[in-house]
């Protein structure tokens, strides 16, 4: 099977975009990352791509006088470096209307949480791990899915639970759900590489090797 490129997008410190490059450096994953963008030039994320030999890049909305234009520009990018999957991993900005119907069920995030519970807009980082612990959940996890239009809403690929303790933190939890992320991650790209994958309406059915 051909080598897939995939391109990941970050707004953080990229310990998921490490997860996938530790993965194919170890030869588990037919798949190259040929381009890292983050919506903040600060990130550690862009040094540990050019690290890789990917092309690390910097690209904000705010850098453009209109969306159309930032939609532009990541559409040219996506397809110069002729990308089959792109991966969100900690990525806080919407994905483009454009970008995501041009490559509609080629892009895939993780999310901290058990969707649809715990998603949507401004639930990102802590926030999730606090509102769980202030529900009073007993079981949280980790989602990795298909992105749409809408925060958190696209049809889920992997999902995994970890318990809530009674002694947890926002952090103790993060940490604990972050071991998942760093696995199903990975795990989900691997089923899309090798084509296993088939979507009917919203369900993703996971053909067995
Ligand atoms: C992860 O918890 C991910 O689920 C969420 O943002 C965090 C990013 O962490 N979307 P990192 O930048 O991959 O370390």
């Amino acid at each position: 099977m051909p080598k897939l490129n995939i391109a990941v997008f970050v707004s953080g410190r990229g310990s998921n975009l490490e997860s996938i490059f530790n993965q194919i450096n170890m030869g588990r994953l037919n798949a190259s990352i040929v381009l890292v963008i983050s919506n903040r030039s600060d990130t550690p994320a862009l040094d540990m791509a050019r690290s890789n030999g990917a092309k690390a890049i910097h690209l904000s909305p705010k850098q453009f006088a209109a969306e159309s234009e930032y939609e532009l520009a990541l559409l040219n990018l996506l397809q110069t470096e002729k990308i089959d999957l792109v991966v969100l991993a900690g990525y806080l900005k919407k994905v483009p209307v454009a970008v995501v119907s041009k490559y509609k069920h080629k892009i895939i995030n993780i999310h901290p949480a058990l969707l649809p519970a715990f998603g949507g807009k401004g639930l990102y980082g802590h926030y999730v791990h606090e509102a769980v612990l202030e529900f009073g959940a007993k079981v949280s996890g980790a989602t990795v899915h298909f992105v749409d239009t809408e925060y958190d809403t696209g049809p889920p690929i992997i999902q995994e639970c970890v318990p809530v303790r009674d002694d947890d933190t926002a952090e103790s939890l993060a940490k604990r759900i972050l071991e998942v992320e760093h696995r199903i991650l990975p795990q989900a790209i691997e089923y899309f590489c090798n084509k296993q994958i088939t979507i009917k309406g919203r369900k993703v059915y996971i053909k067995k090797k």
